[in-house]
């Protein structure tokens, strides 16, 4: 691995090894539009929906376009399980099929290598009205529309990422009813989930070695979020307490049910999506989605974007951690910061890829960052006032028009020259 800090006119430069991959990353419900399942009919906090979301479902060909300008040389991004598949273990539905085919040839042809997420948040009506993945019987249904999709798709993509963080999907759906099916401290069925989902990343990640991929070798893994859950004045037990008890339940439970207590898995690489911290203030989260202003969180000094607390400092040994337990090689499948304050991201972009760089040159086999996310989108409970995007897209136009954000220079360059001064 060659990974190497040079001298630059300004300051550093820091190299990243040969053909590492710099990509974006983004979901289907939040982007494509024009989906049935789950999140349909959900209004989110803005009063809005991902009934049309970007309408990526028929731009897609544009989006690959505005790719090619940023320079990326990777895309994470979704298929979807309710477009597919209308029934348990019934055909997979072939004019839905042929778009996405169609999307990973244009990204290939492209020169921009697909990495294919199968489970981000969302499931079809039919398994949802079964109790979704606190059923078992969901396990078998899901390695079924894998089995069926990757013997379409192996010549397509060689890139599988199982599921997108399983500790998001299941605390916000069952712990903090922020998600459908909107459930509260239901800590069993939270556990349920998590439980289900592993094994069912297990079988599937040995269906798709063993069908392999007609463009190489074929990698597979999940993505697990590393967010660091601590007390802001260490002096207070019961948020000392609650914070142990939140990183035990979303990171160690998680971890240890997907990679094994000891890092055995069927997984040949590790997806972490890191965004920063939470630190809790008398058990509230001093993150402004709670409802502090960003002028109380910096007079405490918690700067954040507009979603949570960065960290920049944390993915370097979040890193090392997860490369000790798991001895995989890892992709960084999201990181990204929301705000209308251009500096403030490109700061924070900087920062996170100087600590990626850190890990790298400490030895930790890190291969590809995918910013999150090509454009902006429908942020889940959000609705759209949270702007991720290198690129803008104007919701207040019919015609959604995407145009590149500073950032997006910005991070062609890191792309193009694979490198950053900083
Ligand atoms: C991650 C999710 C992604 C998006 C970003 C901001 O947790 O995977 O869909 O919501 O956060």
């Amino acid at each position: 691995m060659k990974c190497t800090p040079q001298s630059a006119e300004n300051g550093t430069l820091l190299k990243f090894p040969e053909r590492f991959l710099w990509g974006t990353a983004t979901a289907t419900t939040q982007i494509e539009g024009h989906i049935n399942n789950e999140w349909t009919d959900f209004v989110a906090r803005d009063g809005r929906t991902c009934r049309v979301a970007c309408d990526s479902y028929h731009r897609y060909a544009e989006d690959i376009e505005w790719m090619g300008k940023l320079g990326v040389n990777a895309y994470r991004m979704g298929i979807e399980w309710s477009r597919l598949q209308s029934e348990a273990y019934g055909p997979l539905h072939q004019v839905e099929l042929a778009r996405y085919a169609d999307q990973l040839d244009r990204l290939n042809a492209a020169g921009i290598v697909p990495m294919v997420v199968l489970h981000h948040f969302s499931n079809p009506p039919w398994v949802n009205s079964i109790g979704g993945w606190t059923n078992a019987k969901t396990i078998p249904a899901f390695v079924d529309f894998i089995t069926k999709l990757v013997a379409a798709l192996r010549g397509h993509v060689r890139f599988w990422n199982t599921f997108n963080e399983p500790d998001t999907y299941a605390s916000c759906g069952y712990l903090i009813g922020e998600f459908p099916p909107l459930q509260k401290w239901r800590l069993d069925r939270f556990r349920a989930v998590v439980v289900n989902m592993a094994k069912a990343h297990e079988q599937v990640c040995r269906v798709i070695r063993e069908a392999g991929s007609g463009l190489g070798k074929v990698e597979v893994g999940f993505s697990k979020n590393w967010t660091y859950f601590q007390p802001y004045d260490k002096s207070l037990p019961w948020d000392g307490l609650f914070a142990a008890f939140i990183h035990q339940q979303l990171n160690r439970f998680v971890l240890h049910s997907f990679a094994g207590a000891r890092g055995q898995t069927a997984s040949t690489f590790l997806g972490v999506n890191y965004y920063g911290r939470i630190r809790f203030k008398n058990l509230k989260p001093l993150v402004p989605t709670f409802g502090f202003s960003h002028q109380e969180l910096m007079g405490l000094g918690v700067e954040c974007d507009d979603m949570l607390e960065r960290h920049p400092a944390g993915l370097e040994f979040a890193l090392q951690e997860l490369y000790q337990h798991c001895r995989l090689p890892i992709y960084l499948t999201e990181h990204g910061s929301s705000s209308a304050d251009e500096a403030f991201r490109e700061r924070d972009l900087k920062e996170n890829l100087a600590a990626l760089h850190r890990a790298i040159s400490g030895g930790v086999d890190v291969r590809g960052f995918y910013y999150w996310s090509l454009l902006d989108n429908f942020e889940w409970q959000f609705g759209y006032s949270k702007k991720f995007g290198l690129l803008d897209v104007d919701f207040g136009d019919d015609r959604l028009p995407r145009k590149m954000k500073p950032l997006g220079h910005i991070y062609r360059k890191v792309c193009l020259e694979n490198s950053i001064g900083h």
